[in-house]
């Protein structure tokens, strides 16, 4: 790949662009690749990175084992994501993030300390897994304070709704989990509710999870908790139905 052609892939994040843009979970702000983010990609993102292309992801041919697969949706700065991997190095993760800063930031850091079991990918992350994730792969979702999109009319950009809820179970292998934890407690409830309806579905815990021993604090989390919000962990896991 020449330097333009990885710098122009590093910065197309969806497959519908314009107009064919379908209502999506994030809004893209600074999308301008600054020379940090040029350094960055270009001296980590062969080994480090993976870019959207409509063909199967093979877990062994990236990380090089068959450990167990996790996935991360929407991973922000990302200082969470380094930390869980170095903390459970008997997993592999691969995660997924529009923002160009957090991406940039999580994609040094990971060259610079080297934690070589995370792969990270800066696309939408419906299209990563219709399009290359294949079905009862992969052994756990992290989704960690996913934009509440508070107003009403905007409850329809939440990531967790019935179709996304239903396309992680379809992904998880059986006994997988999803991890989902939020400082809004509306969301928190309808996710649980959504949750009851989806057959590929179960919750260990019946209503919401205690904390794991193994996640930090999150961006996301710290300014909720100033807000004195509560904090929601979900815990949900693929169903034995088969
Ligand atoms: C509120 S932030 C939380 C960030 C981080 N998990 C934390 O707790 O600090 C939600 C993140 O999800 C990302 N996001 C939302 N929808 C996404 C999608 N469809 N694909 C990839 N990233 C997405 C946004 O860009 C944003 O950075």
């Amino acid at each position: 790949m020449t330097e333009n052609e990885l710098f122009e892939n590093a910065n197309r994040i969806e497959i519908r662009e314009g107009k064919e843009r379908t209502v999506k979970s994030y809004v893209l702000r600074n999308n301008v690749l600054s020379d940090k983010a040029r350094r960055v990609i270009g001296a980590y993102m062969e080994k480090y990175g993976l870019f959207f292309r409509d063909e199967i992801l093979d877990y062994r041919s990236v990380f090089g084992n068959d450990n167990p697969t996790v996935i991360e949706i929407g991973f922000g700065m990302g200082d969470t994501t380094a930390e869980i991997a170095l903390r459970r190095p008997e997993c592999n993760y691969i995660g997924i993030e529009v923002f160009l800063q957090g991406f940039v930031h999580l994609l040094e850091d990971l060259g610079e300390r080297q934690i070589d079991n995370v792969r990270i990918m800066r696309f939408n992350a419906v299209d990563v897994l219709n399009h290359m994730i294949a079905d009862s792969s992969v052994d756990g979702f992290h989704v960690f304070f996913p934009d509440p999109w508070q107003k009403k009319r905007h409850h329809k950009r939440r990531l967790m709704n019935p179709e996304f809820l239903h396309l992680l179970a379809t992904k998880l292998k059986k006994g997988g989990y999803i991890y989902m934890v939020t400082d809004w407690e509306e969301y928190a409830e309808e996710v649980l509710e959504l949750s009851e309806n989806e057959p590929l579905l179960m919750n260990p815990f019946g209503g919401f999870a205690p904390p794991v021993t193994w996640r930090p604090v999150t961006k996301f989390e710290q300014k909720g908790m100033e807000k004195e919000h509560p904090i929601n962990e979900i815990w949900l896991e693929k169903a034995d139905i088969f």
